[in-house]
């Protein structure tokens, strides 16, 4: 039997710092993902850069941004806890305990950079990759750590629950509470239970129910239908986060054009040249990512043109080069040269700003069980994301996650006795599970999408909630893998958004009622 302090599921940025503290609070930390790669989910995949403090800067300014931004529907006292304690711990655990290699300028001072709706320069960043800079330095400590252990290729499929798992029947009247989760090894095929005192979900985004996003394969919305089903409260489920400008080309993937760009001078412009964002803010290509990623759709359909363009053209090569490698090495792949000729652009799924909801110590509804990252709902996001939050975030609430966690694990918690794992026979058919994906990404494309209406929403709900009977039955018989979990999963996530849409009736921030 596996028996822990403490769970993290994922290995983000998120999970990792989670883990790192509660670790670094004497507790042992298991810590599992579902793929081959201990650096996984959407943090290497963050360009931009991370919040830190302008040089005239201050938390009530940049609380301001973050408010103006989440279209004054954001959680005031988390949105403090971001702006008094972020730059603080960006300095204590990413500068000082993880030397995470940030740009400096020739005085050796951090190189501040802004982006859509910020009032300040305030965000710190390594080139155009922060992310994978931050993750590769925080999991060398999360690998190397005396107290973690990390198990890769473990899909974790169920949360333990007092009221669904134990088999002692009195269960029901405890409070409701987590005690582990269940898990299946991907490679050997083996079922098992991991008890825990405290377990944190860091599981990541939802990304992959939408046709089109910047996130990556391993974003298939785990963390949302685990809690949902374990019966934590999730909301702010109607605000899904479209970034404005990702490279346009035939493929579906979508790769993430920095917002950054539009901060160090980039503008965005029409097939004939022409800047159109000024007619839909004032800020223009600097407004908040969803007003521009609405302004893009609008002169997509106005011009009846595929795509928007992104030019920074007009910038040295050798300093675009320089600051923006990785998208320069992209673009150059697909035949594009972002130092002379405009980037062809569209919006597509980037950030899912709803969640399991938490309070400021990341603590879900449900006793021991904790929540991380961009699974959860902290409420600092409001209806729409401003950007470079989210990795100061995920520093924020992890540390004091891992601090909460490791100060509530006990000794005496209760494990009880469940009820074993059978698992099925049949071998899943491949063709069933691609389709069902098909079905579910291009139902939220559609309508669950940048613009929505009732309409739309009533329609996804019907056919999600249909999809989802024939994926549980074809659930019973299949043999557990990480292939038929991740389609479980994203259906029942796909389904809490839409219907969590349909019943939002205040179009605000990322959710665009149109009737
Ligand atoms: C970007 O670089 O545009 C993405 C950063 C973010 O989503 O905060």
């Amino acid at each position: 039997m596996v028996k822990i302090d403490i769970l993290v599921i994922g290995t983000g940025l998120a999970g990792a710092i989670a883990a790192i503290t509660a670790a670094d609070n004497g507790c042992k930390v298991i810590v599992i993902t579902k793929t081959e790669n201990v650096i996984s989910g959407s943090t290497a995949h963050a360009q931009g850069g991370i919040i830190y403090k302008g040089l005239k800067d201050s938390p009530e300014k940049l609380k301001k941004d973050i408010i103006q931004a989440g279209a004054g529907n954001c959680w005031e006292p988390a949105v403090d806890q971001l702006c008094q304690k972020g730059s603080n711990l960006v300095e204590k655990l990413l500068i000082e305990r993880f030397k995470v290699d940030f740009d400096r300028n020739e005085y050796n001072e951090l190189e501040l950079t802004s982006e859509g709706a910020h009032s300040e320069r305030r965000i710190i960043h390594s080139k155009d990759k922060t992310g994978e800079t931050i993750q590769t330095s925080v999991t060398k400590e999360l690998q190397n750590h005396p107290n973690i252990r990390v198990l890769t290729n473990h899909s974790a499929f169920d949360l333990l629950t007092l009221s669904h798992h134990s088999t002692n029947l009195n269960d029901i009247y405890e409070k409701p509470a987590c005690f582990g989760a269940l898990v299946l090894d991907n490679l050997s095929g083996t079922i098992f239970p991991i008890y825990a005192n405290e377990t944190i979900l860091a599981t990541g985004g939802l990304g992959q129910i939408y046709q089109h996003t910047t996130n990556p394969k391993e974003t298939t919305g785990d963390g949302i239908a685990l809690a949902w089903r374990a019966g934590a409260r999730c909301f702010n489920l109607q605000y899904v986060q479209f970034h404005p400008t990702t490279l346009y080309t035939e493929r579906s993937e979508r790769f993430l054009i920095s917002e950054a760009m539009r901060g160090e001078g980039a503008e965005l412009i029409d097939q004939n040249g022409m800047q159109f964002m000024n007619k839909y803010h004032k800020l223009g290509s600097l407004a908040p990512r969803d007003i521009v990623a609405r302004g893009i759709h609008q002169t997509m359909l106005d011009n009846g043109h595929p795509c928007v363009y992104l030019n920074i053209s007009h910038k040295n090569s050798i300093w675009i080069k320089d600051r923006f490698p990785t998208i320069y090495e992209h673009c150059i792949a697909s035949g594009i040269d972002i130092t002379s000729e405009p980037i062809p652009v569209v919006p597509a799924e980037h950030y899912f700003c709803g969640g399991i909801g938490v309070n400021l110590r990341g603590r879900t509804s449900l006793q021991r069980l904790y929540a991380v990252g961009e699974v959860a709902c902290t409420g600092v996001h409001g209806a729409n994301r401003l950007a470079s939050t989210s990795l100061l975030e995920n520093v924020v609430w992890a540390y004091y996650a891992g601090l909460d966690a490791s100060k509530h694990c006990r000794s005496d918690s209760y494990f009880p006795e469940i009820y074993p794992w059978i698992d099925a026979t049949e071998d899943a058919d491949p063709a069933l599970i691609a389709q069902d994906w098909t079905t579910i990404k291009n139902t939220m494309w559609n309508y669950v999408g940048l613009i929505r209406t009732r309409g739309r929403l009533l329609r996804a709900r019907t056919i999600l909630r249909h999809l989802q009977t024939e994926i549980e039955q074809f659930y019973l018989k299949a043999k557990m893998t990480r292939d038929v979990i991740e389609l479980r999963n994203s259906v029942q996530t796909a389904i809490a958004v839409a219907s969590a849409t349909y019943e939002a009736r205040v179009s605000c921030g990322t959710h665009f009622l149109i009737d």
